[in-house]
């Protein structure tokens, strides 16, 4: 699969709005772990990494930040900045994120545990891999 932004459900309320996300209903792959970055220091990056088989789903609960994708041929930016939709990211795509906003919240949803081993840290070692 490649990498694609989602659409979430949004239920619209005066009272506030409410989105979700179902592992196998709206992401492709069941939730095995959630973790979140935030407080990120103006300028900062996170996550120049790859994984070898972990998949993850990134949504800008709050504020805003970019998420930048390899594939090995090319990047692609995604600005995330609403809590209604997300970016899919499968497996052996090289990703960073940066251009964090003041209080900005990622949530990251993973199809697998934390596993060090699944780390590609890299680059040149990811494009190898990936070129074969
Ligand atoms: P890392 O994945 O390198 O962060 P980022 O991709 O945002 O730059 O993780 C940073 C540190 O946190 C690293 O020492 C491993 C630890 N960590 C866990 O223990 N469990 C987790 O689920 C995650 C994502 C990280």
């Amino acid at each position: 699969m490649e990498a694609s932004i989602v659409q979430l459900k949004k239920i619209l309320d005066p009272r506030g709005n409410l989105s979700i996300i179902e592992g196998e209903m709206d992401i492709p792959f069941t939730i095995q772990r959630a973790y979140w970055i935030y407080d990120v220091p103006g300028g900062e990056t996170r996550g120049g990494h790859a994984y070898k088989t972990l998949h993850e789903f990134i949504v800008a609960l709050s504020g805003s930040f970019d998420v930048v994708l390899n594939n090995g041929e090319q990047e692609t930016r995604y600005h995330l900045n609403r809590s209604y939709y997300g970016l899919y990211v499968p497996q052996m795509y090289w990703r960073h994120m940066e251009n964090f906003s003041t209080n900005s919240v990622a949530l990251i949803l993973a199809n697998q545990e934390y596993d060090e081993g699944d780390y590609i840290r890299d680059f040149d070692k990811f494009k190898e891999v990936v070129n074969g």
